[in-house]
């Protein structure tokens, strides 16, 4: 059977939403040892995996030991969720088309940190989130969805954070579900979605 494998620092809320999908998880692996989500994922008896970035000497050997423990898990897809590490080119270049994540901004637009702050300080009226393929560059590659909400006149990034979040639990377990079923690929650096009209709509 197809699975994915999931990448994650923190919380664990979007990992959380594609397990309660029901799509197939085989591990969830974090570089943080006191990352919340891995205790979720264990109450659901998905293995998990911790490679604590801290005890390698540079980059390449952390990526080069995560995408080793990846590999025995063998997966279609790998899910960045939270995962808030720089991956290295030969690590991306490894899992090209097979490597997916999520950012809380309507990419282009805030790649990086504290979105929700810079899209208030921005005076954006329209915010969101986007799931993505990962290219070397910082969130950054060939779009799969989006989601897009108005920004409140009284909102706080608190409240922006909130809201976006919802999208991102609807559109990540979407689209990984459609890589799954064979749906949603790379093509040449272009995404390709075949599904129906109607269910494109869960996409924005
Ligand atoms: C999510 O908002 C995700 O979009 C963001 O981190 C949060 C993780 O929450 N990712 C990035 O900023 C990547 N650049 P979660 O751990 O509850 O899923």
């Amino acid at each position: 059977m197809k699975s994915v494998v999931i990448l994650i620092s923190g919380r664990g809320s979007n990992m959380q939403a594609i397990l309660e999908a029901g799509l197939p998880v085989a591990a969830v692996i974090s570089n943080n040892p006191a990352a919340e989500g891995l205790m979720f994922a264990q109450t659901r008896g998905i293995p998990t995996q911790v490679i604590d970035h801290r005890t390698f000497p540079d980059r390449k050997a952390f990526d080069a030991a995560l995408a080793e423990t990846i590999d025995t898990y063998q997966p279609d897809l790998v899910v960045l969720a939270g995962f808030m590490r720089i991956l290295s080119e030969a690590f991306v270049d490894h899992y090209q088309g097979r490597l997916v994540n999520i950012h809380p901004s309507l990419l282009p637009a805030f790649p990086g940190l504290d979105t929700h702050t810079r899209a208030l300080q921005e005076g954006v009226k329209i915010h969101g989130c986007t799931v993505h393929f990962v290219t070397s560059q910082l969130d950054h590659g060939p779009i799969i969805a989006q989601a897009a909400i108005p920004v409140l006149t009284d909102d706080t990034p608190t409240m922006l954070a909130t809201r976006v979040l919802a999208q991102e639990h609807r559109i990540y377990p979407q689209a990984v579900r459609w890589f799954l079923q064979g749906q949603l690929t790379l093509v040449e650096n272009r995404v390709e979605i075949k599904t129906t009209s109607d269910s494109q709509e869960v996409l924005y």
